[in-house]
């Protein structure tokens, strides 16, 4: 665990703080202390805090572990976001009435830095994510920073907490762009005032079983996403209404809950946090972008590599009857990478699937950490060095 004096230490050593931040009134300090200081993002260039930090590498996890420094700006009614700044990691200060407290309008989105055995460090297209978060934005009535804002806070974040990037292999930063209506609003509209903050935590394996076989449930109660819903931006409403479905399912012993269509209740259309990939021989099938799931960046990304490799990659409706008949079935996903599925149970039957030897899901996941590793070469320029 991270040691309380190695990290105030480091966090002295790593930085020259500065004036009271103008926006730093917002936030209250993890210590809940009231000196709310900001750092110029220029006090991480020098790179003085290379060394790790103190923790057990080890064993990770996919919990919240505080990190140094979190990017934060504003806009209000312009729509244009002030030049962020690095202020101390901790709680933030709301108005009751803010519209993500009230009306949940709020995205998020979720990338990795990684750092490689020469010592770089790397982004997985952030770029991508940037896109995603205007995408969804629009769709939430919400102003969101132009992509080079939003490259340029993943980046403050990642070196300015470049301590808690993990070493090459046991895991990455997992980083956590955040755009809340921030402005109190009592009436139903869009808030008057929006924050984009930038947080993150080092990181390991999603599941508790690291990368071995997922055992999946198909739910038939409850669903993730509606016809002209959200489904397929990355809102913040979307994720607890699946809480009653994951967690009834863990409590069964399932690692996971895929959802199938609300219509036909009959078409594949994703996990809770990642997307479905079914192989049937040389095919690998995928539900469809088209409005009820995430457009995962690990998706694309697969897809890409699939079709390097020579497979023949259909994105289209899949029924729940070919998902059961594949012979082989993965998901993918920023925080779980690509990993296998040994199980899908649905209406209290259970299929298995090939999960050992030569796996299509081995063999992208192969070439993909090649890449992120830096023993294969990166030629579609996915991974983002910033140092
Ligand atoms: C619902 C959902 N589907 C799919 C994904 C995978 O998307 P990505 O590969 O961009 O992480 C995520 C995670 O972001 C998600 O929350």
């Amino acid at each position: 665990m991270m040691q309380k004096g190695g990290y105030l230490l480091n966090l002295i050593r790593s930085s020259s703080f500065g004036s009271l931040s103008k926006i730093g009134a917002f936030y209250a300090s993890r210590a809940a202390s009231s000196a709310q200081e900001a750092c110029e993002p220029s006090a991480y260039s020098s790179g003085s805090d290379d060394e790790c930090g103190e923790i057990d590498w080890d064993n990770l996890g996919f919990g919240i572990k505080p990190t140094d420094y979190m990017y934060v700006t504003k806009c209000t009614d312009d729509g244009l976001f002030e030049q962020g700044q690095l202020n101390r990691y901790g709680n933030i200060e709301l108005n009751p009435s803010a519209g993500v407290l009230n009306y949940g309008q709020g995205i998020f989105e979720g990338t990795k830095a990684f750092r490689r055995e020469d010592g770089g460090l790397f982004l997985f297209r952030p770029d991508q994510n940037a896109i995603r978060m205007q995408y969804g934005a629009d769709r939430m009535c919400m102003p969101s920073p132009s992509i080079d804002q939003f490259v340029d806070g993943v980046k403050q974040t990642a070196l300015a907490n470049r301590r808690w990037i993990p070493p090459p292999g046991k895991g990455s930063l997992y980083i956590r762009p955040l755009l809340i209506g921030s402005g109190p609003i009592l009436g139903l509209s869009p808030a008057p005032e929006y924050t984009f903050l930038v947080y993150s935590s080092p990181v390991g394996n999603y599941f508790k079983n690291g990368l071995s076989p997922l055992n999946l449930y198909i739910e038939d109660e409850f669903h993730r996403a509606t016809r002209g819903g959200v489904g397929g931006v990355k809102s913040i409403t979307n994720y607890a209404p699946v809480l009653k479905a994951l967690t009834r399912a863990k409590s069964r012993g399932f690692s996971d809950v895929i959802y199938l269509d609300s219509v036909h209740k009959k078409y594949l259309e994703e996990a809770t946090s990642c997307n479905v990939f079914v192989v049937k021989g040389n095919h690998i099938s995928t539900p469809p972008t088209s409005g009820n799931i995430l457009p995962g960046i690990t998706r694309k990304t697969v897809i890409d590599i699939a079709r390097d490799h020579g497979y023949q990659v259909e994105e289209r409706a899949v029924p729940v009857e070919e998902l059961l008949d594949g012979d082989e079935v993965f998901c993918t996903g920023t925080a779980v990478s690509i990993v296998p599925v040994g199980s899908i149970t649905y209406l209290g039957k259970r299929v298995e699937y090939k999960t050992t030897g030569e796996t299509v899901s081995r063999d992208l996941y192969s070439t993909l950490i090649g890449i992120q590793s830096g023993l294969a070469e990166d030629k579609k320029g996915w991974f983002l060095q910033i140092e």
